[in-house]
């Protein structure tokens, strides 16, 4: 079986919703109206690249059609830059680190 990422398309959505909603109250709002932690802002926004970029040209289905070792993935994310993928070094960087953690077969 494949480990799915811990975070949904849901949750992505969910947390979308919050940050406007915090930005429509104002910058005093967005301190309080963060409950996770750093890494957990971070799991959401490379969820949030991954549903916007990496879904141009084919599902997230790729991303665990096979299982995959967490050093595969700057290759692959290389790969689909090549292929076309509008991808900034800055998501480059989020995506491998993100990838390797949560979408990564165990080490043995
Ligand atoms: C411009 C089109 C395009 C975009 C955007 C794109 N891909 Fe791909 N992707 C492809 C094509 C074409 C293939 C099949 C050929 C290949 O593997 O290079 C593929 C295959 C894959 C595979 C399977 C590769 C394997 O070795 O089995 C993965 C995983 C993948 N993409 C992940 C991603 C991720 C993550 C993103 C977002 C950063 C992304 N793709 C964005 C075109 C794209």
């Amino acid at each position: 079986m494949n480990r799915v990422a811990p975070v949904s398309r849901l949750a992505v959505v969910a947390a979308a919703g919050l940050a406007v909603a915090a930005i429509a109250q104002g910058p005093a709002a967005l301190a309080p109206a963060a409950p996770s932690g750093e890494m957990a802002d971070g799991n959401a926004r490379a969820e949030a690249v991954l549903t916007s970029t990496c879904t141009a040209c084919h599902d997230l289905g790729v991303l665990v059609s096979r299982p995959r070792a967490a050093e595969e993935w700057p290759e692959i994310l290389r790969r689909m830059i090549g292929n076309g993928a509008n991808l900034s070094e800055n998501d480059f960087k989020l995506l491998s680190d993100y990838l390797a953690r949560a979408y990564s077969a165990p080490v043995k």
